[in-house]
């Protein structure tokens, strides 16, 4: 199993995640962050972490989708292990429905 972003980290990105993953298997798009799902090793350590509730074992129904989006985008993004602020207005964003389609970025972000 892995561990994987889902659809609220879009526009919020706390990265809180990334400062207690063991092994930096998280990588930073310009608008949210995915998981390697073949680095992660399952630990569970970043699910608590995320203020935004985003972190999903992929035990939970329907996250087929997820680990693809996650698999595809963190072999094209910067890893990234280090907090940084998250993005301008993530308080009205945190939670919003429809994120995906209306603001997710295929862009890399800065990384470390
Ligand atoms: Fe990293 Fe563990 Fe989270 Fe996987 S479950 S991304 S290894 S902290
Ligand atoms: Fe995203 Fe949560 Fe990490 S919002 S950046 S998965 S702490």
């Amino acid at each position: 199993m892995t561990y994987v972003v889902t659809e609220n980290c879009i526009m919020c990105k706390y990265t809180d995640c990334v400062e207690v993953c063991p092994v930096d298997c998280f990588y930073e798009g310009e608008n949210t962050l995915v998981i390697h799902p073949d680095e992660c090793i399952d630990c569970g350590v970043c699910e608590p972490e995320c203020p935004a509730d985003a972190i999903r074992p992929d035990t939970e129904p329907d996250m087929e989708k997820w680990v693809e989006f996650n698999r595809k985008y963190s072999e094209q993004w910067p890893v990234i292990t280090r907090k940084k602020d998250p993005m301008p207005g993530y308080a009205e964003m945190d939670g919003k429905p429809g994120k995906l389609d209306a603001y997710f970025s295929e862009a890399p972000g800065e990384g470390d």
